[in-house]
């Protein structure tokens, strides 16, 4: 298998079983200005008509484009699991949803006037492959906006829980670890430009927000437990890591029962020409 094949394989196997898992802990997530990243998003292809969501995932991002009125709407994701969770929302009963990559989109030269991707587009490989289709399906002067990983904010929660992550996936066998996933190019404004100047796009621009988690133990735990990385371990290391991190929560944990936890995000927009 070519390495942009088996972290394919990985990532579809990880959303069989847990086909919402970024809806579940990002849709609550929320910017200094109350907003989701879901939604930070959205504004930046607001009055776009045609918009694809590469990576779509359940649907949640959609469902939050379809609240502007007249737009025709598309997902592309490559598990089928959760694309089955999209379609159930009735939002998105007009939407094309289809199952495939990003590397090898099924929609026609210039269909969109705007391609959003949250939390997805620094999970593919073959990057250049995305950036080319990406500019191929959208029309000239459309828009990409992406929301990608900018990791823990600090002191607090997750920075804790990727302190124990680390020592626990350190006892799993190098052969059972994940396979590097993406392109890190994509995680920063400068790789962006490598990535998308080529295929046609304007200089991007760049904000990192802080995304705010916090909230109580098993709502956090709910988060930063859907990350990729617990994928290979077993049910004894998941309980292990849990225990270990709830008894270091204790002394974060605020007198409302709060336990503060956030996330950096980077929101890209690029032009094409
Ligand atoms: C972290 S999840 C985010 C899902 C959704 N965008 C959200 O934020 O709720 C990443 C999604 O990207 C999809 N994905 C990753 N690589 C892909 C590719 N090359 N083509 C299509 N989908 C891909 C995965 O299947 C997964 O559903």
């Amino acid at each position: 298998m070519t390495t942009t094949a088996s972290q394919e394989a990985f990532l579809q196997a990880f959303h069989a079983r847990r086909p919402a898992v970024t809806a579940e802990a990002f849709g609550r997530g929320r910017a200094p200005d109350g907003r989701s990243s879901y939604e930070l998003l959205c504004d930046r292809v607001a009055g776009r008509r045609r918009v694809l969501d590469l990576g779509c995932g359940d649907g949640l991002l959609l469902e939050v484009l379809a609240q502007e009125n007249g737009r025709q709407l598309a997902g592309l994701d490559l598990s089928a699991q959760a694309l089955a969770l999209a379609r159930r929302r009735p939002a998105l009963a007009g939407a094309r949803l289809e199952e495939g990559r990003a590397q090898e989109l099924p929609f026609a030269d210039g269909s969109f006037d705007a391609c959003v991707c949250h939390m997805a587009l620094m999970l593919m490989g073959e990057i250049e492959q995305v950036a080319a289709e990406v500019a191929r399906v959208l029309s000239p002067g459309g828009v990409l906006a992406c929301v990608v990983g900018g990791g823990a904010v600090g002191g607090e929660a997750y920075e804790r829980f990727l302190g124990l992550l680390r020592n626990t996936i350190e006892e799993v066998p190098a052969s059972r670890r994940i396979p590097a996933l993406g392109d890190r190019r994509t995680r920063s404004r400068d790789g962006l430009d490598e990535v998308l100047g080529p295929a046609g796009f304007a200089a991007v621009g760049w904000e990192t927000v802080p995304i705010d988690l916090s909230g109580r133990v098993e709502q956090v735990w709910a988060a930063v437990s859907g990350l990729y990385d617990l994928g290979p371990l077993d049910t004894a290391a998941v309980e292990r890591l849990r225990d270990a991190f709830f008894a270091e929560m204790r002394d974060m944990t605020t007198p409302e029962g709060a336990v503060p936890c956030a996330f950096k995000v980077h929101i890209a927009t690029a032009r094409l020409h």
